[in-house]
């Protein structure tokens, strides 16, 4: 199953987010793929609206992860960009996979081996490199991601 968005502003990314957030649980791990500026950040600001955070989400490529405590359910937004070379296998990522949070991981691509076996995948793509289209694919991999997409945009 694949469900499919084409955005041409940012609040229309954050939107469709905020949906998906709201329907979040603890334990939920939501990877997000695609090209520099293609959105994953943008994205990840309307899933903190949707748990209720109201603090503002700055991308975390430097500092590998930033966590937000005020919302529903804790957040964990990580940007695993730099560890293309690295790899994450002493990391300790799975203690944030179980734990009671959401984690939101930009580039998950770099980090193939240490991912759980269940999760939703989104695919960002410019459709050009000049103007605003984004287009999203959704990929659920296993039972509750295929429910989550399904209570979240399910008609
Ligand atoms: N339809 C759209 N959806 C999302 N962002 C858009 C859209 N149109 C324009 N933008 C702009 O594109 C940029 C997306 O940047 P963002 O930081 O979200 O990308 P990213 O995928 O996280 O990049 P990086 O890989 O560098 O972390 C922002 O400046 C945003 O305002
Ligand atoms: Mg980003």
């Amino acid at each position: 199953m694949q469900t499919k968005f084409k955005t041409n502003t940012p609040e229309a990314t954050i939107e469709i987010a905020a949906q998906l957030g709201k329907n979040l649980q603890a334990g939920d791990v939501i990877l997000l793929d695609g090209d520099l500026g293609a959105g994953k950040t943008t994205f990840t600001k309307g899933l903190a609206q949707g748990l209720g955070i109201k603090r503002y989400i700055k991308s975390p490529t430097f500092t590998l992860i930033r966590e937000y405590q005020e919302g529903r359910l804790p957040l964990y937004h990580m940007d695993v960009y730099r560890l293309e070379e690295t790899g994450a296998s002493d990391l300790g990522l799975e203690e944030y996979f179980d734990g009671d949070g959401v984690s939101v991981i930009e580039w998950s691509q770099f980090i193939a081996d240490e991912l759980p076996a269940d999760y939703l995948v989104i695919h960002f793509n410019k459709v050009d490199q000049v103007d605003n289209d984004r287009n999203l694919v959704l990929e659920p991999r296993g039972q509750r991601y295929l429910a989550l997409v399904q209570t979240s945009f399910g008609d």
